[in-house]
């Protein structure tokens, strides 16, 4: 139970005592996209939100997400959460979150919405790049310091989404079955270490959770989080995941936001507005929810020092912003695989780069993560810094990312000003009648108001070829061309984008009208992609014999690692699996880098010389990811998930469910690594894998067992000559009980060892946190087994224990 400010409760009952019914009101739902009322009489601002969570999202309009194209809003763009979880460094953790802290504080924000800290369980979830790992000891060590570097900001940390948001797929309609013991032992634990770290507010999650939406859900937020938590923070709903009054009223929400409602400014009309009021009218039980939930929201006021005249101004786009987004990148690159061709010498003279990820910026993407970047390394520009432009050649190749259709190829509909567009047609009902309001807009994405809105254009096709189109739109929409209906999104479809492929001839005229509805949660997408290779294989392959070594950069992009949508599959993009292997046949010294933030598969793996994950590692990226391949940095990045060879190995596929509507967790706590290893499946790469430039030698174990907690100790030589950063993990396992795991992550340290030095270690861990869940926490007494580790199967020292 925290300790209470007496001082700051005063003033708050003070402030409570003065206030009307329709003030307190106001207090609880948005009164714009991104705030929600202050106490004007008592001049109080209203409180500011942006997202979150690499970095401060621009400046849209007050109303909606239009943005305002202002200048003065390009900000400092991190590694996302999954590139920050495979640093494994604390010290990592803080420096992003005082980097979004203080870059949200310059701008005026109250709250971040971030960190994303839901537990990785699937490898096809559209979330994993925002997320950080797939065990909880894990996130819970890096949350704790993301959020305290947020907060010591002046900045208030919303740390979503509370949870078991696990999957994009019908995300705002499904209901998640688990087992008590795998909720609090793996998808809690993280959000207590968060609230025990005194993280200023929460975001509730879309999904449903014994059948109750998690924005509202009594046993999570008012059971668990605040009673038996002892929290006094603020629950902020997730954009459009309220759903009820009574609810929201009784369970825990205290804010309500992004509700859409018919006329999107009615924000009186949310179900913690007028509903909400009269409520409170009828019965004293709302008044007093009401007071609590106003209470906790000037608490957190004052947390934030938002009445001080000392509060911290922030700091914006700083070079040691810039800095510290580099530094987290070049601790975060994973070497994965290594046949002695890395580092590549800073001589090397003819460096074939290929790749569509080479020069992609990735900043953008990813719906509501994504980000306005001062500016973004790429891979290819990072190498050229490195290796000297006249070194490298480039090409391009195939094109893996859906964009939208350039409006060259639409015919002008706008006849006045000659302008070539989608007409778009806005409607406040989703029967598509009455007068809409008309606008002509470049690509099709849900803008203005409304909830139903009919685009049509008729698209010339420019040159022969494929062309897969990329829609996406709610249950009810309908997707015609040429008078045939292509699509029709049902509730079945579920979020998930419809991607088809067509031959078409140059010139081919298609007449496009898509009836999209925006009531729930899927984005509003037309997107396609064109063969657009650059020159034919052959002659590529002909210049990568030609090269001293090639750098495929390859993986992923946001139009699969996103929001709202999970990847249809665990595979690369195009043709990236048919190419890789080419490529390396015509030159053996070929090194893959995968841009992506969830699991891929690898089949070409054994071909290749070497593979260095590079995630969306941020504006500094390239430069961070040069300096791993030519040697300047030593790579010291390990997994935070495992990366399997299929999607089925994947327990959540292969006991658990993934689907629409209800899912069963039949996977229990073997979630990642645990489920991998009961069953004896090997990863290709394991939970906690990385190589290194140096080597290193563990020995030495002695472990200490206390009153409290158990101390391991134990030394790490590296016995190389460079440099260097090791790893090392705890596992702890019990032994002899039925249906446990074989061993779990429960502690960890990076440490950086001088070529040739030896580093006593000391990683202490506390007896409560070997307790299981069994109804309530409960220590098992018994022989227990300590692993040492440089990654999940790579175990260096054990030792039995009695507890
Ligand atoms: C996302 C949240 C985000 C919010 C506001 C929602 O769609 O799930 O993570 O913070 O939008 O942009």
């Amino acid at each position: 139970m925290k300790k209470t400010n007496t001082s700051i409760e005063k003033q708050i009952d003070a402030i409570i005592s003065k206030m009307s019914l329709h003030e307190k009101i106001e207090m609880c739902h948005a009164n714009s996209r991104m705030t929600s009322a202050g106490v004007p009489s008592q001049g109080i601002d209203e409180l500011t939100m942006n997202d979150g969570p690499h970095g401060v999202r621009e400046e849209n309009l007050r109303h909606s997400w239009i943005t305002q194209g202002r200048t003065d809003d390009f900000c400092t763009y991190l590694p996302t959460g999954s590139a920050l979880a495979a640093t494994w460094n604390r010290d990592m953790a803080y420096l992003h979150g005082s980097v979004l802290g203080e870059e949200a504080r310059f701008r005026n924000k109250d709250v971040i919405l971030g960190p994303g800290i839901n537990i990785v369980r699937t490898p096809i979830c559209g979330r994993n790049f925002e997320y950080m790992s797939e065990d909880p000891c894990h996130i819970s060590e890096l949350v704790v310091q993301s959020v305290k570097g947020i907060q010591d900001a002046d900045t208030a940390a919303c740390v979503k989404h509370f949870a078991l948001n696990n999957q994009e797929l019908d995300r705002s309609g499904v209901n998640v079955e688990v087992s008590d013991r795998a909720l609090r032992e793996i998808y809690l634990p993280a959000f207590k270490a968060a609230a025990d770290a005194d993280a200023y507010s929460f975001m509730g999650a879309y999904n449903i959770y014994k059948g109750q939406h998690c924005c509202h859900n009594k046993y999570l937020l008012n059971d668990i989080l605040k009673d038996e938590w002892g929290w006094d923070g603020v629950v902020i709903s997730d954009w459009a995941g309220t759903h009820d009054t009574e609810e929201a009223a009784l369970y825990g929400l205290d804010i309500e936001m992004g509700t859409v409602v018919k006329d999107l400014i009615r924000y009186n009309e949310y179900f913690l507005g007028d509903p909400f009021e009269e409520l409170c009218k009828t019965d004293e039980k709302y008044v007093k929810c009401l007071d609590d939930k106003v209470r906790r929201i000037l608490r957190l006021m004052f947390k934030i020092n938002k009445f001080s005249p000392d509060r911290k101004p922030g700091s914006f786009n700083t070079k040691e912003h810039q800095q510290s987004a580099y530094q987290i990148a070049s601790e975060a690159m994973v070497l994965l695989k290594n046949d002695g061709i890395l580092p590549l010498k800073k001589d090397v003279k003819k460096l074939l780069v290929v790749g569509d990820n080479a020069v992609t910026q990735h900043c953008h993407g990813g719906n509501s993560s994504a980000v306005k970047a001062l500016y973004e390394i790429t891979p290819l520009q990072g190498l050229i810094n490195k290796y000297g432009k006249e070194n490298i050649d480039f090409v391009k190749n195939i094109s893996c990312r859906y964009d939208p259709i350039p409006t060259e190829y639409l015919d002008i509909t706008e006849l006045k000003a000659g302008c070539r567009a989608f007409v778009m047609e806005c409607y406040d009902n989703t029967m598509f009648q009455g007068d809409p309001t008309v606008y002509y807009v470049d690509k099709v994405e849900a803008i203005h108001e409304g909830v139903a809105r009919r685009f049509t254009g008729v698209i010339t096709i420019p040159e022969t070829g494929d062309y897969t189109f990329y829609v996406n739109a709610d249950r009810g929409s309908k997707f015609i061309m040429n008078g045939e209906i292509v699509r029709l999104f049902t509730s079945a479809n579920n979020g998930v984008p419809y991607i088809f492929t067509k031959h078409y001839e140059k010139g081919y005229r298609i007449k496009i009208r898509f009836d999209a509805l925006t009531v729930g949660m899927s984005p509003v997408e037309l997107l396609w992609t064109r063969d657009t290779s650059e020159m034919p294989v052959d002659d590529l392959l002909d210049k990568a014999r030609a090269a001293d070594a090639v750098i495929y950069c390859g993986g992923l992009n946001h139009t699969y690692d996103t929001e709202s949508t999970d990847r249809p599959h665990m595979d690369l993009l195009g043709d990236q699996n048919e190419l890789i292997p080419l490529l390396a046949k015509a030159n053996p010294n070929t090194i893959v880098t995968i841009t992506a933030g969830s699991p891929v598969t690898m089949p070409w793996l054994d071909e290749v010389k070497a593979v260095v994950w590079s995630w969306y590692s941020g504006m500094e990226g390239g430069n961070a990811l040069a300096d791993v391949i030519s040697g300047n940095v030593c790579p010291s990045g390990k997994m935070p998930f495992t990366l399997p060879y299929k999607l089925e190995d994947c327990p959540a596929h292969r006991y658990g469910e993934y689907q629409a509507t209800n899912c069963k967790y039949n996977e229990d706590i073997y979630v990642g690594y645990r489920g991998y290893e009961k069953d004896g499946i090997a990863p290709m790469f394991a939970f906690g894998y990385g190589l290194s430039y140096a080597s290193f030698e563990y020995a030495d174990l002695d472990v200490i067992t206390n009153d409290d907690s158990i101390e391991v100790n134990f030394s790490i030589s590296n016995t190389s000559d460079i440099d260097a950063k090791e790893v090392a993990q705890v596992y702890v396992g019990i032994n002899g009980v039925e249906d446990r795991p074989l061993q779990e992550l429960r502690g960890f340290e990076k440490v950086s060892i001088k070529g040739g030095e030896t580093k006593r270690v000391s990683i202490v861990i506390k007896k409560d946190d070997l307790r299981v869940w069994n109804g309530g926490w409960t220590l098992i007494n018994g022989s227990y087994t300590v692993y040492v580790a440089a990654a999940s199967d790579d175990v260096r020292l054990k030792a039995d224990i009695l507890i």
